[in-house]
């Protein structure tokens, strides 16, 4: 592939490539020198039209610790602000020859459209309600390490589906690998197409964490419900937070698991966030940028057989 735009695209065998090549990632990091030269040479460009922590840092970090010369685009002082386009900003970066872009936006679809536009690999980090495969992928390699295999597992993906990129990238990820997937939460807070997907829905979340391997809570996405319904946060957490009692209805070695930003006492109790014997919600940021390395190797090996083979990508 020449980009990474979301789950939708990529075979099994290439989600374990990624893995597997995180997996190596990982031992590096957790190594003295963490250095490698997978990305030397080359320019990796950040652009975050959305607010961000743990995705901005971690492929910042994943690129400087592969040799990239990486640079952090403060679109809030960019000539966004002037009225310049996402296309003309994207057009005025690939002309500076970026070798990799990555690209959060509020709108789904924006980061497709501007891979279109340029010459480099561009890596969705997150587009509206749409995708986050990242996330996904770092999701997917935390449960391959904490159950040791990625299928033929029970995941509940619990809350506000309706308005999650996280949530869309993991059931189709999920899906691929042959899991079961369900999805809790209110009915208000469900994607219309739900069925498309071919998993099972609860609304009751005891019902739904029932024998469940993996329990993925999710943030309700104030930013995205548009004046929309917004749940009181006491009845939500009362119905839907994820506390001891509801959790006591997973197996008895389900981990709890969260993309963040987590609100503590809205969608989790935060004894349970921090519970070690539990919660792999840690493990998950420490995969993130081991993740990210592999994806932007990845790519970047791609990038360089097009040009060579071509002159420029095409
Ligand atoms: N999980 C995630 O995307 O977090 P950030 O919004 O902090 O990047």
């Amino acid at each position: 592939h020449r980009h990474l735009l979301g789950i939708e695209p990529l075979h099994p065998e290439e989600i374990t490539t990624v893995l597997d090549l995180a997996d190596r990632y990982v031992e590096l990091n957790q190594s003295a020198n963490k250095r490698s030269d997978a990305l030397a040479g080359l320019t990796q460009i950040n652009m975050f039209f959305e607010n961000s922590t743990r995705t901005q840092a971690s492929f910042e970090i994943a690129g400087k610790r592969l040799g990239a010369d990486v640079m952090n685009m403060a679109m809030q002082a960019s000539s966004i602000k002037k009225g310049e386009t996402l296309i003309d900003t994207a057009l005025t970066l690939n002309a500076m020859h970026p070798d990799l872009l990555v690209v959060r936006h509020p709108h789904s679809g924006a980061v497709n459209l501007l891979a279109e536009k340029v010459n480099c690999a561009v890596l969705n980090a997150g587009d509206g309600r749409h995708e986050h495969p990242t996330q996904a992928l770092l999701d997917a390699l935390t449960i391959r390490r904490a159950k040791g295999r990625l299928h033929r597992l029970t995941v509940a993906i619990c809350g506000d589906i309706a308005h999650s990129r996280v949530a869309r990238s993991n059931l189709i990820l999920l899906g691929k690998m042959e899991n079961r997937v369900r999805l809790v939460g209110p009915p208000t807070l469900m994607p219309s197409q739900i069925k498309e997907f071919g998993v099972e829905v609860f609304d009751d979340m005891k019902a739904g964490l029932e024998g469940a391997d993996v329990v993925m809570m999710l943030r309700l996405q104030r930013e995205r419900m548009d004046g929309g319904f917004i749940p009181s946060e006491r009845e939500y957490y009362h119905r839907y937070g994820l506390d001891a009692e509801k959790l006591a209805c997973a197996k008895d070695d389900a981990i709890v698991m969260h993309p963040g930003p987590m609100n503590r006492g809205v969608e989790i109790d935060g004894t349970i966030a921090d519970d070690i014997n539990r919660s792999v919600i840690q493990e998950q940021v420490e995969m993130g940028v081991a993740v990210r390395m592999a994806a932007m190797d990845l790519l970047a090996r791609n990038l360089s057989e097009a040009r060579t083979q071509k002159g420029v990508m095409v």
